[in-house]
Formats: structure tokens, C-alpha cells, sequence
């Protein structure tokens, strides 16, 4: 393939904000009752909010209205949001800001492909504002991963065709989002989880463009 450009997800690729969103799921979990553990958190990766919540009742086995799906969702957002809005730049994952500083030096666009509705209050904290040349997120877009709404919207924002994206994704529906979006994926954590990527690497530290340039060969 040919590498036009490079689309990144935010959460566990960029910035580490699992960890929030596990923190704020729990505390509503040990207010209604759930047992809720860090691996279910796994599950909830890169999946939207509600339906983050439906994944979380289901463990529960718990059946509510849509009215008390709302309060509830909107509860855990009011927390996740306590914690998100006191991120600093330190908080950008080893290796992404020179990774980014190349493709920009090496004038390959670069977009944000992700589910979350915070997106632009994340950026704003880590700085990261006006780096990307295309932000597709939860408010601009609609359908979750692994539907590939969220990374066509990217590349159609870049003028890009899918299949010279490359998309660098943590969770399996955010892998499955880039494969059905016609386009190739780098994994970033396990081999053993993210089956479906065309390669995986544990961090983007382990990502420079000469490295890019291999894999463009390969995938
Ligand atoms: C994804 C996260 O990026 O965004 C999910 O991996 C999260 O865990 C989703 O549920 C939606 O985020 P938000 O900020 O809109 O609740
Ligand atoms: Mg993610």
C-alpha cells in the first residue's frame, strides 16, 4: 500500500484515559450494585458511551428505563470529566508527539478518528488543539466502532482515499472500525488481543517513518 496519511484513535493511543473512564464506570458501579472489574473495563474500549453502559448493565444483569440509562450515563460523564479536565501535556502517551512531529515534517496529513464526545476538551488539555489536520469524533460522528463511520468521516475531512490510511487503534472495535473502513491497521498493545491488525507495536514509541515506510511494504 501507499501511506497518504496517518489516522489515529485518542484513548490508549495518544493520551492514557482508560484509566478515567474505568475510575468514573467504577464509581457508578459501586453506587448501583455492579461488580465491575478492570478486565469488563477492557471490553468497554473504544466503544461509546451508551453503549458502554449497556455492556455494564449486562454484567449486572441489570434492566432499567431510558430515562435512568441517561442520569446514569450522564453521572459517569460528570466524573470522567472532573478527571480529564485536570490533564496535563505530561499525559501524552512516550513516543506520539515525535512520531507526529515526523509525518508532519514528512507532510503526511494526520487526523483523530474517535468515539469520545471529549475529544476536544482532551486536546485542549494535552495541548494538542491545532495538531491534527481532521478531527472525526462522538460529535461529529455517530455510528460506534467497529462501524467505520468514524475513520471514512477522517479520511473524506483529509481528502484522502481509505486505502491509503493507515490507522493506529488499541481496541479490537476500533480495529474491526479501520478493516471495514477499507483502510490498514497498527495495533498498539497485544498481538494476542488485536488479532485482526495488519501489525501490532505496544506503543507508538516503537513507531518512527522509517519504520512506517517497512511496514507500507508489507501490509
Ligand atoms: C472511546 C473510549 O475513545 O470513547 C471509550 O475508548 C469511551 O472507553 C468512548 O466510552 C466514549 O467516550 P466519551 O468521552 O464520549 O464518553
Ligand atoms: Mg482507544
Amino acid at each position: 500500500m501507499k501511506v497518504e496519511a496517518c489516522i489515529f484513535d485518542l484513548d490508549g493511543v495518544i493520551v492514557d484515559t482508560a484509566k478515567y473512564h474505568f475510575l468514573a464506570w467504577k464509581r457508578l458501579t459501586d453506587q448501583i450494585g455492579i461488580n465491575f472489574t478492570e478486565k469488563d473495563n477492557e471490553r468497554l474500549k473504544g466503544v461509546s458511551r451508551m453503549a458502554s453502559l449497556e455492556i455494564i448493565l449486562e454484567i449486572g444483569n441489570l434492566s432499567i428505563d431510558a430515562v435512568a440509562k441517561d442520569e446514569y450515563a450522564r453521572l459517569k460523564n460528570s466524573w470522567y470529566v472532573d478527571y480529564i479536565s485536570k490533564m496535563t501535556p505530561e499525559e501524552i502517551l512516550p513516543g506520539s508527539l515525535d512520531f507526529i512531529r515526523e509525518l508532519k515534517d514528512a507532510n503526511i496529513p494526520i487526523a483523530l478518528g474517535s468515539a469520545s464526545k471529549n475529544t476536544p476538551m482532551i486536546l485542549k488539555r494535552v495541548n494538542l488543539s491545532n495538531v491534527f489536520n481532521a478531527v472525526a469524533d462522538g460529535n461529529n460522528v455517530h455510528k460506534a466502532k467497529p462501524d467505520p463511520e468514524v475513520f471514512l468521516t477522517a479520511a473524506k475531512m483529509l481528502g484522502v482515499k481509505p486505502e491509503n490510511c493507515v490507522v493506529f487503534e488499541d481496541a479490537v472495535a476500533g480495529v474491526q472500525a479501520a478493516i471495514n473502513a477499507g483502510m490498514k491497521c497498527v495495533g498498539i498493545g497485544s498481538t494476542k488481543v488485536l488479532t485482526e491488525a495488519d501489525f501490532v507495536i505496544k506503543g507508538l514509541n516503537e513507531m518512527n517513518i522509517s519504520r512506517l515506510r517497512l511496514i507500507e511494504k508489507m501490509i
